[in-house]
């Protein structure tokens, strides 16, 4: 099960140096595996863990920065979501991956406890 994302960065979303912040791109990682999560287990989840992410490539102010998230496996009730982030030169089309995290998911029910998901085909 997967999902796709297109972010813009804007001012908003940068630091001094004019390069996006971490924590606005592990929010945008965040929301691209919880909706590949919710689609897998077709429920609602909580993100249980995030894996260390390494940001190696500067993502800069006007950049596309796609982001592709797959349920890579399924536990009970938890799910693991690989997500990788490429960014892309709106002007010339040329992208680059920049980083890959991988998420817990774990679908809840009404009362945020943790409920079963169906195994992957
Ligand atoms: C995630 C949460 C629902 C788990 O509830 P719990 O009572 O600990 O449930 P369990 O111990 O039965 O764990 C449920 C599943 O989550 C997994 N899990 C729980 N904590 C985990 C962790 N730190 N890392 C990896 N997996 C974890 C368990 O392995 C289990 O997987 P499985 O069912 O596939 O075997 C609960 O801890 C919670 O609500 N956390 C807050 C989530 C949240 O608010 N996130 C966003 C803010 S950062």
């Amino acid at each position: 099960m997967e999902a796709r994302t297109l972010e813009l960065v804007f001012p908003n979303d940068t630091n001094t140096h004019g390069t996006i912040f971490g924590g606005t791109l592990v929010a945008w990682m965040d929301k691209a595996a919880a909706y590949a999560a919710i689609r897998c287990a077709r429920s609602a989840v909580v993100t249980a863990a995030i894996d260390s992410i390494a940001f190696e490539v500067p993502i800069r102010q006007g950049e596309l920065v796609e982001l592709y998230a797959r349920v890579e496996k399924v536990g009970r009730t938890s799910m693991r979501v690989r997500v990788e982030v490429s960014r892309e030169d709106p002007m010339d089309g040329s992208r680059e991956l920049c980083t890959v995290g991988y998420f817990t998911m774990v679908a809840v029910d009404a009362d945020g406890r943790p409920r079963p998901v169906a195994q992957l085909d």
